[in-house]
């Protein structure tokens, strides 16, 4: 049986990992700033993440949801220590597009309505409602076509008045836009969407799968403003490459035995793999790290005159050239082994490292980044 060919591949075998470094097959190491797309939080193959998931294992791998698995509640209550939401519930699944779907259903079944509005070039994931809210038409099928969507450009107050009703089930919203090429919502952008979800009846979901856990030097990227989500949706960093997401739901939105449900979600290795990374988090102080790392960064970036724009905050750093990113991002990859990320925006590299990378790291790379740029300008 050959593998379903939907991936363009690098023609690299990668057989190890540790920090933020990887090495192939031939033996060759690359420096990783691409966190398998903003998939690695505490780095690679962390000691005590391994012991972790090695220890449980060792015990109980997996069971199903209908038993009390004592993980769940802990790792639930360290997310809602260390994001700040203690009050709220977390529902448990397995990744992005799986959060978002739940985050949809919920605000439905809580409101009874169905008209959602999502923001152009957003991405949420490729299920079926997920994907509806995805502003990208490659890749949607047909069958994706029913849902009712509204898209509405990113920061137009006035566009997001007009557009809301007391038939809007939710406004889903990126906590910065990953996949578009780093793009910020507003603090006011975001204040607006909650008011107006609040005059309408209407929930505000936050999809912080990618700007969440740390990446934007803020627990969450919307907590450099004072909104507060009613639902708040995270997978990537999660687990550190464990599938694993969550939904974090307001209080007053109310469960009922038997609304939402999976077969894998909050497993006993996911969960560790969850608590783990929150242990690691805060005992290593990454966010802080985060929140430095991406300042010297961003510092060092704005000042190369070759650049047409930096933008993002904390670890996800959005790089916009003015020739196309992909010759510059081979030349990083071929001839100084560095991995950094594409976005839909063809000029922009995404660089999206792991939450604990050193300066002497991010020094390798602008070293590699301004020769690549004399030669490619
Ligand atoms: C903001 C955002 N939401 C949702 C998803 C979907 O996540 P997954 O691929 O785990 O389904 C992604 C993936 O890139 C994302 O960036």
């Amino acid at each position: 049986m050959n593998l379903f060919d939907v991936y363009p591949l690098f023609p690299i075998t990668p057989i190890k990992a540790k920090g933020s470094w990887l090495w192939d097959d031939r033996g060759l190491k690359y420096l990783d700033l691409y966190g398998g797309h903003a998939v690695i939080s505490i780095g690679h193959s962390h000691p005590c993440y391994i012991e972790k998931l090695t220890s449980q294992i060792s015990q109980i791998g997996f069971y199903s949801n209908s038993v009390r698995i004592a993980q769940q509640e802990e790792l639930a209550y360290k997310l809602g220590e260390l994001s700040a939401y203690p009050e709220y519930n977390l529902f448990l699944c397995n990744s992005g597009a799986e959060a978002n779907e739940n985050a949809l259903k919920l605000a439905s079944f809580h409101n009874g309505r169905k008209r959602i509005i999502a923001f152009k070039n957003a991405f949420h994931g490729r299920t079926s409602l997920a994907v509806a809210c995805t502003d990208d038409p490659s890749i949607k099928a047909n069958i994706n076509r029913n849902a009712d969507i509204t898209f509405l450009p990113l920061n137009d107050e006035e566009a997001l008045e007009n557009a809301m009703s007391d038939e809007i089930c939710a406004v889903i919203v990126e906590g910065i836009q990953g996949v578009a090429g780093v793009i910020m919502p507003s603090n006011s952008f975001l204040l607006k969407i909650k008011s107006l979800c609040e005059l309408h009846g209407s929930l505000m979901i936050l999809d912080e799968v990618q700007s969440g856990y740390g990446r934007s030097g803020r627990f969450f990227a919307h907590q450099s403003s004072s909104v507060t989500p009613d639902i708040i949706t995270v997978a990537k960093g999660m687990g550190n490459g464990f599938p694993i997401a969550g939904v974090l739901i307001a209080p007053y939105i109310k469960a009922r035995q038997g609304m939402l449900g999976t077969t894998f979600g909050g497993n006993y290795l996911a969960c560790a793999a969850g608590i783990a990374v929150l242990d690691i988090i805060k005992k290593e102080e990454l966010i802080e790290n985060s929140r430095k790392m991406g300042e010297y960064l961003y510092q060092q970036l704005s000042g190369l005159s070759t650049l047409k724009a930096v933008r993002g905050i904390g670890l996800m750093i959005g790089i916009q050239l003015s020739p196309l990113a992909a010759p510059v991002r081979k030349a990083l990859l071929d001839d100084y082994q560095i991995f950094t990320g594409s976005a839909s925006c063809k000029n922009t590299i995404r660089i999206l490292p792991a939450l604990n990378i050193q300066q002497g790291e991010l020094e390798f790379f602008l070293v590699a980044l301004k020769k690549i740029l004399e030669t490619k300008p």
